[in-house]
Protein backbone atom coordinates (compact mmCIF):
# COMPACT_ATOMS: atom_id res chain seq x y z
CA UNK A 1 0.00 0.00 0.00
CA UNK A 2 1.16 3.52 -0.58
CA UNK A 3 0.90 5.51 2.07
CA UNK A 4 2.35 9.10 3.96
CA UNK A 5 4.45 9.01 7.06
CA UNK A 6 1.86 9.90 9.56
CA UNK A 7 -0.40 7.10 8.31
CA UNK A 8 2.27 4.87 9.11
CA UNK A 9 3.84 6.27 12.08
CA UNK A 10 0.54 5.20 13.51
CA UNK A 11 0.50 1.83 12.12
CA UNK A 12 3.73 1.09 13.29
CA UNK A 13 2.67 1.85 16.88
CA UNK A 14 -0.25 -0.28 16.78
CA UNK A 15 2.02 -3.11 15.26
CA UNK A 16 4.90 -2.25 17.78
CA UNK A 17 1.62 -2.90 21.06
CA UNK A 18 1.20 -6.38 19.53
CA UNK A 19 5.16 -6.78 19.89
CA UNK A 20 5.31 -7.24 16.25
CA UNK A 21 8.88 -5.43 14.48
CA UNK A 22 8.23 -2.98 11.47
CA UNK A 23 11.75 -3.48 9.29
CA UNK A 24 12.54 -0.34 7.10
CA UNK A 25 14.88 0.43 4.25
CA UNK A 26 15.33 2.85 1.41
CA UNK A 27 15.78 3.43 -2.01
CA UNK A 28 15.43 4.24 -5.49
CA UNK A 29 13.86 1.39 -6.91
CA UNK A 30 14.11 3.35 -10.30
CA UNK A 31 13.97 -0.49 -13.04
CA UNK A 32 12.66 -3.22 -10.36
CA UNK A 33 14.77 -6.30 -10.99
CA UNK A 34 15.28 -9.77 -9.43
CA UNK A 35 17.94 -8.44 -7.41
CA UNK A 36 15.80 -5.81 -5.57
CA UNK A 37 12.89 -8.32 -5.28
CA UNK A 38 15.02 -10.81 -3.17
CA UNK A 39 16.72 -7.81 -0.77
CA UNK A 40 13.39 -6.90 -0.45
CA UNK A 41 11.84 -10.27 0.41
CA UNK A 42 15.25 -10.96 2.86
CA UNK A 43 14.39 -7.65 4.67
CA UNK A 44 10.78 -8.35 5.02
CA UNK A 45 11.94 -11.52 6.59
CA UNK A 46 13.98 -9.36 9.28
CA UNK A 47 10.61 -8.34 10.94
CA UNK A 48 7.24 -8.76 11.09
CA UNK A 49 6.39 -5.45 8.03
CA UNK A 50 8.43 -3.55 5.72
CA UNK A 51 8.18 -0.34 5.27
CA UNK A 52 10.46 0.86 2.08
CA UNK A 53 11.14 4.74 1.71
CA UNK A 54 10.79 5.41 -1.55
CA UNK A 55 13.37 8.22 -2.92
CA UNK A 56 11.30 11.17 -4.54
CA UNK A 57 11.98 12.68 -8.75
CA UNK A 58 13.60 15.25 -7.54
CA UNK A 59 15.25 13.09 -4.87
CA UNK A 60 16.85 10.51 -7.73
CA UNK A 61 17.72 13.00 -10.61
CA UNK A 62 20.15 14.47 -7.87
CA UNK A 63 21.54 11.87 -6.39
CA UNK A 64 21.65 9.78 -10.25
CA UNK A 65 21.76 12.42 -12.26
CA UNK A 66 20.01 13.86 -14.97
CA UNK A 67 17.72 11.37 -17.20
CA UNK A 68 16.86 9.48 -14.14
CA UNK A 69 14.51 8.59 -12.52
CA UNK A 70 13.43 6.52 -15.73
CA UNK A 71 9.80 6.18 -13.97
CA UNK A 72 8.14 8.17 -12.04
CA UNK A 73 7.86 8.11 -8.25
CA UNK A 74 3.75 7.06 -8.27
CA UNK A 75 5.25 4.40 -10.93
CA UNK A 76 7.60 3.37 -9.00
CA UNK A 77 5.45 3.29 -5.75
CA UNK A 78 2.90 1.33 -7.85
CA UNK A 79 5.93 -1.50 -9.13
CA UNK A 80 6.85 -1.58 -5.35
CA UNK A 81 3.64 -1.45 -3.18
CA UNK A 82 2.44 -4.62 -5.74
CA UNK A 83 5.19 -7.25 -4.21
CA UNK A 84 4.07 -9.55 -1.79
CA UNK A 85 7.23 -8.29 0.83
CA UNK A 86 6.37 -4.85 1.04
CA UNK A 87 3.38 -3.55 3.16
CA UNK A 88 4.01 0.43 2.78
CA UNK A 89 5.28 2.59 0.17
CA UNK A 90 6.13 6.10 1.62
CA UNK A 91 8.05 8.70 -0.96
CA UNK A 92 10.58 11.39 0.49
CA UNK A 93 12.40 14.34 -0.69
CA UNK A 94 15.60 15.02 -0.27
CA UNK A 95 18.66 12.65 -0.78
CA UNK A 96 18.83 11.05 2.88
CA UNK A 97 15.92 9.28 4.78
CA UNK A 98 16.61 10.50 7.87
CA UNK A 99 13.14 12.75 8.50
CA UNK A 100 11.34 9.62 7.74
CA UNK A 101 13.42 7.27 10.01
CA UNK A 102 12.97 9.46 13.09
CA UNK A 103 8.97 9.89 11.93
CA UNK A 104 8.74 6.48 11.39
CA UNK A 105 11.15 4.70 14.14
CA UNK A 106 11.67 1.30 12.51
CA UNK A 107 12.90 -0.90 15.06
CA UNK A 108 14.94 -2.70 12.22
CA UNK A 109 17.21 -0.96 9.12
CA UNK A 110 18.20 -2.57 6.42
CA UNK A 111 20.42 -1.43 4.01
CA UNK A 112 21.76 -3.62 0.42
CA UNK A 113 25.24 -3.70 -0.08
CA UNK A 114 28.97 -3.30 0.82
CA UNK A 115 28.18 -0.80 3.92
CA UNK A 116 28.98 -1.96 7.37
CA UNK A 117 27.10 -0.17 10.08
CA UNK A 118 30.33 2.04 10.36
CA UNK A 119 30.02 2.98 6.43
CA UNK A 120 26.65 4.58 6.72
CA UNK A 121 26.31 7.45 6.03
CA UNK A 122 26.46 9.58 9.61
CA UNK A 123 23.33 11.53 9.42
CA UNK A 124 21.26 8.79 9.03
CA UNK A 125 23.57 6.19 11.98
CA UNK A 126 22.70 9.10 13.96
CA UNK A 127 18.92 9.24 12.91
CA UNK A 128 18.73 5.13 13.30
CA UNK A 129 20.85 5.72 16.83
CA UNK A 130 18.28 8.16 17.96
CA UNK A 131 15.33 5.91 17.61
CA UNK A 132 17.19 2.59 18.55
CA UNK A 133 16.85 0.90 15.39
CA UNK A 134 19.24 -2.47 14.51
CA UNK A 135 21.35 -2.12 11.05
CA UNK A 136 20.60 -4.93 9.28
CA UNK A 137 23.32 -5.28 6.34
CA UNK A 138 22.17 -7.38 3.55
CA UNK A 139 24.40 -8.68 0.13
CA UNK A 140 23.71 -7.33 -2.75
CA UNK A 141 22.91 -10.03 -5.27
CA UNK A 142 25.76 -10.46 -7.89
CA UNK A 143 25.32 -9.66 -10.73
CA UNK A 144 21.73 -7.97 -10.52
CA UNK A 145 21.54 -4.18 -10.63
CA UNK A 146 20.02 -1.25 -12.08
CA UNK A 147 23.24 -0.38 -13.80
CA UNK A 148 23.84 -3.99 -15.45
CA UNK A 149 20.35 -4.00 -16.43
CA UNK A 150 20.64 -0.03 -17.93
CA UNK A 151 24.02 -1.29 -19.17
CA UNK A 152 22.98 -4.34 -21.06
CA UNK A 153 19.89 -1.89 -22.74
CA UNK A 154 22.62 0.29 -24.30
CA UNK A 155 24.59 -2.57 -25.81
CA UNK A 156 21.72 -3.37 -27.58
CA UNK A 157 20.63 -0.17 -28.68
CA UNK A 158 24.20 0.97 -30.29
CA UNK A 159 23.64 -2.64 -31.91
CA UNK A 160 19.95 -0.98 -33.33
CA UNK A 161 19.40 1.42 -35.49
CA UNK A 162 19.36 4.79 -35.23
CA UNK A 163 16.82 6.18 -33.01
CA UNK A 164 14.35 8.79 -33.76
CA UNK A 165 12.50 11.64 -30.78
CA UNK A 166 9.42 13.02 -32.83
CA UNK A 167 7.66 15.84 -31.19
CA UNK A 168 4.69 17.65 -32.82
CA UNK A 169 1.85 19.17 -31.64
CA UNK A 170 -0.96 18.29 -34.85
CA UNK A 171 -2.21 16.22 -37.07
CA UNK A 172 1.52 13.98 -37.53
CA UNK A 173 1.30 13.71 -41.04
CA UNK A 174 4.99 14.12 -41.20
CA UNK A 175 5.66 11.57 -38.67
CA UNK A 176 3.43 9.32 -41.55
CA UNK A 177 5.89 10.63 -43.56
CA UNK A 178 9.21 8.82 -41.64
CA UNK A 179 7.11 5.80 -40.90
CA UNK A 180 6.27 5.36 -44.69
CA UNK A 181 10.05 5.71 -45.50
CA UNK A 182 11.14 3.81 -42.98
CA UNK A 183 8.51 0.66 -44.40
CA UNK A 184 9.40 1.65 -47.92
CA UNK A 185 13.16 0.38 -46.99
CA UNK A 186 14.10 4.10 -48.04
CA UNK A 187 15.10 5.38 -44.16
CA UNK A 188 17.53 2.76 -41.64
CA UNK A 189 16.21 4.44 -38.45
CA UNK A 190 13.17 3.77 -35.72
CA UNK A 191 10.99 5.89 -34.25
CA UNK A 192 11.83 5.49 -30.30
CA UNK A 193 9.66 7.75 -28.93
CA UNK A 194 7.10 10.79 -30.17
CA UNK A 195 5.99 13.49 -27.16
CA UNK A 196 3.37 16.31 -27.48
CA UNK A 197 2.29 19.02 -25.54
CA UNK A 198 -1.23 18.46 -26.88
CA UNK A 199 -2.93 15.56 -25.31
CA UNK A 200 -5.34 14.37 -28.36
CA UNK A 201 -2.76 15.39 -30.77
CA UNK A 202 -3.25 12.63 -33.79
CA UNK A 203 0.49 12.49 -33.99
CA UNK A 204 0.37 10.68 -30.62
CA UNK A 205 -2.51 8.02 -31.78
CA UNK A 206 0.20 7.22 -34.99
CA UNK A 207 2.86 6.30 -32.87
CA UNK A 208 0.20 4.39 -31.03
CA UNK A 209 -0.99 2.34 -33.29
CA UNK A 210 2.82 1.81 -34.76
CA UNK A 211 3.28 0.64 -31.31
CA UNK A 212 5.47 3.36 -30.30
CA UNK A 213 6.15 5.02 -26.97
CA UNK A 214 4.20 7.77 -27.42
CA UNK A 215 3.67 10.26 -24.49
CA UNK A 216 2.02 13.84 -23.84
CA UNK A 217 3.91 16.24 -21.41
CA UNK A 218 2.01 19.06 -20.05
CA UNK A 219 3.12 21.93 -21.01
CA UNK A 220 2.30 24.35 -17.81
CA UNK A 221 0.08 27.45 -17.60
CA UNK A 222 0.77 29.43 -20.10
CA UNK A 223 -1.15 29.15 -23.31
CA UNK A 224 1.76 29.60 -25.63
CA UNK A 225 5.55 28.95 -23.67
CA UNK A 226 6.39 25.55 -22.75
CA UNK A 227 7.19 25.33 -18.70
CA UNK A 228 10.45 24.79 -17.85
CA UNK A 229 9.60 21.56 -16.29
CA UNK A 230 8.02 20.33 -19.41
CA UNK A 231 11.33 21.31 -20.99
CA UNK A 232 13.00 19.18 -18.50
CA UNK A 233 10.48 16.42 -18.86
CA UNK A 234 11.09 16.53 -23.04
CA UNK A 235 14.73 16.44 -22.02
CA UNK A 236 14.73 13.70 -19.54
CA UNK A 237 12.02 11.31 -21.74
CA UNK A 238 14.15 11.71 -24.51
CA UNK A 239 17.31 10.97 -23.03
CA UNK A 240 16.10 8.44 -21.19
CA UNK A 241 14.71 6.60 -24.63
CA UNK A 242 18.73 6.63 -26.28
CA UNK A 243 17.24 9.14 -28.85
CA UNK A 244 19.79 10.13 -31.90
CA UNK A 245 18.16 12.52 -33.21
CA UNK A 246 15.23 15.11 -32.03
CA UNK A 247 12.36 15.73 -35.12
CA UNK A 248 10.58 18.63 -34.37
CA UNK A 249 7.40 17.86 -36.67
CA UNK A 250 4.89 20.26 -36.42
CA UNK A 251 6.05 21.38 -32.99
CA UNK A 252 4.67 24.72 -32.25
CA UNK A 253 6.70 25.65 -28.73
CA UNK A 254 9.71 27.57 -28.50
CA UNK A 255 12.76 24.83 -27.46
CA UNK A 256 14.60 26.10 -24.63
CA UNK A 257 17.94 25.03 -22.61
CA UNK A 258 17.39 21.49 -20.77
CA UNK A 259 16.59 20.18 -24.84
CA UNK A 260 19.43 21.71 -25.30
CA UNK A 261 22.26 20.58 -23.17
CA UNK A 262 20.97 17.22 -23.76
CA UNK A 263 20.41 17.41 -27.39
CA UNK A 264 22.80 20.17 -28.60
CA UNK A 265 23.55 20.01 -32.30
CA UNK A 266 20.87 16.88 -32.50
CA UNK A 267 17.51 18.89 -32.67
CA UNK A 268 15.84 19.66 -36.80
CA UNK A 269 12.97 21.21 -37.74
CA UNK A 270 10.65 21.12 -40.94
CA UNK A 271 9.77 24.82 -41.32
CA UNK A 272 6.87 25.29 -44.15
CA UNK A 273 8.53 28.07 -45.69
CA UNK A 274 12.29 29.07 -47.42
CA UNK A 275 13.78 30.07 -44.52
CA UNK A 276 15.07 33.02 -43.97
CA UNK A 277 11.82 34.00 -45.21
CA UNK A 278 8.79 33.71 -42.89
CA UNK A 279 9.32 32.89 -39.42
CA UNK A 280 7.20 31.76 -36.97
CA UNK A 281 3.83 30.17 -37.35
CA UNK A 282 1.26 29.87 -40.50
CA UNK A 283 4.21 30.41 -42.62
CA UNK A 284 2.44 29.64 -46.03
CA UNK A 285 -0.11 32.64 -45.18
CA UNK A 286 2.53 35.08 -44.64
CA UNK A 287 3.83 34.01 -48.22
CA UNK A 288 0.30 34.27 -49.49
CA UNK A 289 0.28 37.69 -47.77
CA UNK A 290 3.57 38.88 -49.00
CA UNK A 291 2.24 37.96 -52.60
CA UNK A 292 5.26 35.76 -53.02
CA UNK A 293 5.61 33.56 -56.22
CA UNK A 294 7.36 30.53 -54.94
CA UNK A 295 7.28 28.84 -51.74
CA UNK A 296 8.86 26.03 -49.72
CA UNK A 297 10.09 24.04 -46.90
CA UNK A 298 13.01 24.15 -45.10
CA UNK A 299 14.55 21.31 -42.43
CA UNK A 300 17.20 23.40 -39.99
CA UNK A 301 19.30 22.54 -36.74
CA UNK A 302 17.40 24.34 -33.96
CA UNK A 303 18.79 26.74 -31.72
CA UNK A 304 17.71 29.25 -29.29
CA UNK A 305 17.03 31.71 -31.64
CA UNK A 306 13.37 30.58 -33.56
CA UNK A 307 13.75 29.40 -36.75
CA UNK A 308 17.51 30.15 -37.36
CA UNK A 309 19.53 27.48 -36.80
CA UNK A 310 21.76 26.23 -39.66
CA UNK A 311 19.57 25.02 -42.86
CA UNK A 312 20.24 21.53 -43.99
CA UNK A 313 17.96 21.67 -47.00
CA UNK A 314 15.16 22.96 -48.86
CA UNK A 315 12.55 22.09 -51.18
CA UNK A 316 10.86 25.36 -53.63
CA UNK A 317 7.39 25.19 -54.33
CA UNK A 318 5.93 27.98 -56.59
CA UNK A 319 2.87 29.64 -55.50
CA UNK A 320 0.17 29.38 -58.20
CA UNK A 321 -3.30 31.73 -59.38
CA UNK A 322 -5.76 30.99 -57.10
CA UNK A 323 -3.88 29.56 -54.42
CA UNK A 324 -5.34 29.31 -50.91
CA UNK A 325 -3.80 29.43 -47.66
CA UNK A 326 -5.33 25.27 -47.13
CA UNK A 327 -4.24 24.84 -51.24
CA UNK A 328 -0.39 26.39 -50.64
CA UNK A 329 -0.13 24.63 -47.70
CA UNK A 330 -0.79 20.97 -48.81
CA UNK A 331 1.27 21.38 -51.39
CA UNK A 332 3.99 22.56 -48.60
CA UNK A 333 3.34 19.63 -47.08
CA UNK A 334 3.66 16.91 -50.07
CA UNK A 335 7.21 18.59 -50.02
CA UNK A 336 8.24 18.34 -46.63
CA UNK A 337 7.03 14.67 -46.43
CA UNK A 338 9.93 13.53 -49.23
CA UNK A 339 12.68 16.13 -47.81
CA UNK A 340 12.35 15.54 -43.90
CA UNK A 341 12.65 11.53 -44.17
CA UNK A 342 15.41 12.32 -46.71
CA UNK A 343 17.21 14.72 -44.62
CA UNK A 344 16.81 12.14 -41.84
CA UNK A 345 18.52 9.43 -43.71
CA UNK A 346 21.63 11.77 -44.27
CA UNK A 347 22.04 12.76 -40.36
CA UNK A 348 21.48 9.25 -39.35
CA UNK A 349 24.59 8.37 -41.93
CA UNK A 350 26.65 11.01 -40.82
CA UNK A 351 25.63 10.88 -36.64
CA UNK A 352 26.09 6.44 -36.58
C1 LIG B 1 3.93 21.29 -40.92
O1 LIG B 1 3.50 21.92 -42.06
C2 LIG B 1 5.17 21.96 -40.38
O2 LIG B 1 5.99 22.48 -41.36
C3 LIG B 1 4.57 23.03 -39.52
O3 LIG B 1 3.50 22.39 -38.89
C4 LIG B 1 2.94 21.43 -39.78
C5 LIG B 1 2.74 20.12 -39.02
O4 LIG B 1 2.06 19.21 -39.81
N1 LIG B 1 5.54 23.53 -38.58
C6 LIG B 1 5.65 24.83 -38.25
O5 LIG B 1 4.91 25.68 -38.68
C7 LIG B 1 6.78 25.12 -37.28
N2 LIG B 1 6.95 26.54 -37.13
P1 LIG B 1 1.94 17.68 -39.37
O6 LIG B 1 1.46 17.66 -37.92
O7 LIG B 1 0.90 17.12 -40.31
O8 LIG B 1 3.29 17.00 -39.53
Amino acid sequence: MISDSSEVAKWRDVLAADGKRVVFTNGCFDLLHAGHVRYLAAARALGDALVVGLNSDASVRALKGEGRPLNSAADRAEVLAALRSVDRVVVFEGERATRLIGELRPQIYAKGGDYTPETLNGEERAALAAVGAEIEILPLVPGKSTTATLAAMQVERQAGKFRLGVIGSGKGSNLRAIYAAIDAGELDAEVALVLSDVADASILEIARQRGALALHVDPGEHPKRLALSAQKEIADRLRAAGVNLVVCAGFLKVIKAPIFEAFGGRVINIHPSLLPKHKGLRAWEQALEAGDRESGCTVHFVTEEIDAGEIIAQEKVSIIDGDTAETLHARIQEAEHRLLPAVIGQLAEKFS
